[in-house]
């Protein structure tokens, strides 16, 4: 591929992500609006000693090694594609299902056709309304199973309990599922769309913080659900060499 080429769908995607950026821009004053609502609101962050995303990929890539032309699902994809995770998907003829919002896996298939991806071993099943959970029952139904889910959507209670528990139906024995931010709680994610106007933009209408009361606001649903449901009462191990304080692999 050529130098221009390149260039040409550099400028492309910056061109998509610069006018999502500007949208942003013009919510400016319904964010400063959801600050002061929530005036005097704290939240202490505990400091870790490497970002935790470098470490969390080096875990994942250790992990895609060890299914070689198996199945992925990824559940909650996040604003933008992970090129060089889908890249080395990719590679190990791994099979990718990512699972969200229509309109985040749209913009997703819009990136990744921008650069030029190849998709032939990539698929996403979307929700228009509602939650995931549907999406993974109705793969259920048709007999889906994955070597490896790595749940990471809503990170509540009310969602994602029934997420868990599907997960662990569509996960085939001896496979892996994978938990992010482990100690993530709805008190840190208010502090984060406080701090930055682009995180406010993607979740404001995603979260409704009065579906908890403030206790329930500040505890770690998923490391809950995980050490209740799925450590204690369905066998599942944490796999030491591949887990992080923030990051679980949990095999079944
Ligand atoms: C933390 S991000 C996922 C990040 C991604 N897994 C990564 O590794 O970067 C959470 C995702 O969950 C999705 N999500 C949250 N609630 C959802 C719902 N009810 N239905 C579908 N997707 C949802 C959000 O749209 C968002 O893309």
């Amino acid at each position: 591929m050529t130098k221009h080429m390149e260039t040409i769908k550099f400028l492309r995607l910056l061109k998509v992500r610069g006018s999502k950026k500007l949208l942003h821009l013009l919510y400016f004053p319904l964010w400063l609006l959801f600050k002061l609502r929530n005036l005097g609101f704290t939240h202490a962050e505990k400091d870790t000693e490497e970002d935790p995303r470098v470490s969390k990929e080096r875990s994942i890539r250790k992990l895609l090694e060890r299914i070689p032309g198996g199945k992925f699902l990824e559940v909650g994809i996040g604003e933008f594609p992970h090129f060089e995770r889908l890249k080395l998907i990719n590679e190990h003829s791994i099979s990718y299902v990512g699972c969200d919002f229509k309109s985040v896996c749209e913009s997703h298939e819009e990136e990744l056709a921008i650069k030029g991806f190849d998709t032939k071993n990539i698929s996403f099943a979307m929700n228009s309304t509602g939650t995931y959970s549907w999406t993974l029952f109705e793969m259920l139904q048709k007999g889906e199973q994955f070597d490896v889910i790595y749940v990471d959507g809503h990170h509540t209670f009310y969602i994602d309990l029934p997420a868990m528990m599907l997960a662990d139906k569509l996960l085939k024995p001896g496979g892996y599922l994978l938990l992010d931010d482990i100690p993530w709680s709805l008190s840190f994610l208010k502090a984060n769309m406080m701090r930055s106007l682009s995180q406010w933009y993607f979740y404001r209408t995603m979260y409704n913080f009065s579906d908890y009361t403030k206790e329930q606001q500040s505890l770690p649903h998923i490391k809950m659900i995980a050490e209740e449901l799925l450590i204690k009462r369905s066998g599942y191990k944490k796999d030491e060499n591949l887990s992080l304080p923030h990051w679980w692999v949990l095999r079944k």
